[in-house]
């Protein structure tokens, strides 16, 4: 059983096997949790990331996927990049939002990681509202067979927390 464990704060600072960022397409770097995550952790990270756009993912890693590189300088062995899908009023984009846990967390078992840190992916500059996001999270990571012990939220403010804490019960 995975224990879903909930924490607030900056998600670089964490001590886990891997560490999920809220990427783009590109691979090559923005604002929030991607920003964070590649100031904190060097240059190694982006440098992995080039290398998988030149091989496997030329057009960008797609919505909903995932894929692993170095975590570089964080005190983490990787980190593991996921593509959430931007907040539409008019499209019910859920399924890829919950892609984006399962996949962070199938390769997390292909890497035998058993702690694992996600951020509330999609909730920032993608615009998801933060209680559906965090229903979306709690159920997915829970209902998604896996070997990883321990998944650890790691909620940036108080309103992240809170929403994240209801659903987690
Ligand atoms: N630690 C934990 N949570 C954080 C941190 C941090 N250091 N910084 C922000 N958050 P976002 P998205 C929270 O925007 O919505 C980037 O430019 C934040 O408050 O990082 O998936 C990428 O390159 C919010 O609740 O990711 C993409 O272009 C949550 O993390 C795009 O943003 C996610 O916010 C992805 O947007």
């Amino acid at each position: 059983m995975t224990d879903i464990t909930l924490v607030q704060g900056d998600i670089t600072r964490q001590h886990a096997d891997a560490i999920v960022n809220a990427a783009n397409s590109s691979l090559l770097g923005g604002g929030g949790v991607d920003g964070a995550i590649h100031r904190r952790g060097g240059p190694a990270i982006l440098e992995e990331c080039r290398a998988l756009r030149a091989s496997r993912y030329g057009k960008g890693l797609p919505t909903g996927r995932a894929v692993a590189t170095t975590a570089g300088e964080l005190d983490a062995r990787w980190v593991i990049h996921t593509v959430g899908p931007v907040w539409s009023a008019t499209e019910d984009r859920s399924d890829l939002l919950a892609s984006c846990y399962r996949e962070a967390l199938r390769v997390a078992d292909e890497l035998g990681a058993r702690t694992v840190a996600f951020p509330a992916v999609s909730t920032g500059v993608y615009r998801w509202p933060m209680r559906d996001a965090a229903r979306i999270a709690v159920e997915t990571v829970r209902n998604t067979p896996t070997a990883v012990e321990e998944a650890r939220f790691v909620l940036f403010d108080e309103r992240a927390y809170e929403a994240f804490a209801r659903q987690a019960g």
